[in-house]
């Protein structure tokens, strides 16, 4: 059933384009998208806050989406790990949509947080991979992100697909709230749309991606850095790396690296940096040249050239918009697993973890 493939996990990550697909189809129409969720309009026009309740990789995902709903729908929406949750006075729960993004719909804090939510009255939207799981079930209304089954315990294609799900439902509400123009939703649309091409080309990239990934393998820690929607892929390059590779990897916003990591950045420490749209390549860029006057070998993945200058290792990124991170996401997927492969790591079922954790 690996087709083919040595581990879940790579033929996971090279099915990102036609999961993309799944989760596109029959969604996508010309400046608009049809979801099949029942959210009145008026309710939609009404909403104050959008609470995200998530953890581990859905919980980047929802950071994603978050910068989405944000500037496309102009909601006010708040990111919250799910142990970490509790819908606090001051807002009113009838005006809240609580969206709860997991893959397999049976994280126990996950489940949860949407059941808090639903007891004070806000209505919850479930954001699966799974039909009749859980969190589907207590939810009010699910939207399915038609990933296809996910094995290998890092989560890879269900990544890309929550963030391409969140980013119609963006669309959704930004087009019922009468803030987001046919034409700006048309561009948005555009480069979601382009995602599974874009993948693609990642993909067809492999081979690079793995000398690079041997060339640094033995390093002593990993460093990812990106700004806004480059901000969540950081997080969840390092997150896959220290899961399946056992090896130091913190991601933090770039603009963090002079508030203490730096100290910690040396010839031995590569650092990964987002360089693309959407993830304020220039803003970045200082912190790369911060990180590369201390010997520490760059890895971008870039978009238009960016940084080229202080970079050791480049990862091409196609032109795509605010989607461009999750195409440097792809790349980070490529080299977490080549580094762990190197090391022979159990890299679908490493050590500690399970793919759903059903306890608190
Ligand atoms: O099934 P869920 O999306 O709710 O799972 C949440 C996390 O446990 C999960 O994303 C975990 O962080 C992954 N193993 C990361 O690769």
């Amino acid at each position: 059933e690996k087709g083919g493939y040595e581990h879940y996990m790579i033929k996971e990550i090279h099915e990102q384009p036609h999961a993309l697909r799944q989760a596109l189809s029959g969604r996508v129409g010309h400046g608009s998208v049809d979801l099949d969720v029942d959210l009145p309009e008026e309710y939609v026009r009404s909403l104050e806050e959008i609470q995200v309740v998530a953890c581990g990789t859905s919980h980047h995902a929802g950071l994603y989406a978050a910068r989405l709903l944000e500037s496309h729908a102009d909601v006010r929406t708040t990111v919250h790990v799910a142990s970490e949750y509790g819908f606090t006075g001051g807002r009113d729960p009838s005006r809240t949509l609580v969206v709860a993004v997991t893959q397999s719909g049976e994280t126990a804090e996950t489940l949860g947080a949407l059941r808090d939510a639903a007891r004070v009255g806000a209505r919850t939207l479930a954001v699966t991979n799974v039909v009749g799981s859980s969190v589907a079930r207590a939810a009010d209304e699910s939207l399915y992100i038609r990933a296809g089954p996910e094995i290998g315990v890092a989560a890879t294609k269900t990544f890309v697909s929550q963030v391409a799900t969140l980013a119609l439902l963006a669309v959704h509400v930004g087009r019922e709230r009468g803030v987001l123009s046919a034409a700006a939703a048309s561009e948005l649309l555009g480069d979601v749309r382009g995602l599974p091409g874009a993948v693609q080309r990642a993909l067809d990239a492999d081979q690079q991606v793995r000398d690079v990934a041997e060339a640094y393998a033995d390093s002593e820690a990993f460093f990812f850095i990106g700004r806004y929607l480059g901000h969540p892929v950081a997080l969840e390059g390092a997150l896959k790396l220290k899961e399946i590779s056992y090896d130091h990897a913190e991601g933090f916003p770039a603009g963090e690296l002079k508030h203490g990591p730096l100290a910690l950045v040396t010839e031995e420490t590569p650092v990964i940096a987002v360089l693309t749209e959407g993830a304020r390549p220039d803003e970045t860029l200082n912190s790369v040249k911060e990180a590369e006057s201390r010997g520490a070998p760059v890895i971008g993945c870039h978009s238009d050239g960016h940084g080229e200058k202080f970079i050791d290792a480049a990862f091409e990124v196609p032109a795509l918009g605010e989607m461009e991170p999750l195409v440097a996401n792809v790349y980070m997927q490529l080299f977490a697993y080549h580094v762990a492969n190197r090391k022979g790591r159990a890299i679908d079922k490493p050590r500690n973890l399970a793919k759903s954790v059903t306890v608190e």
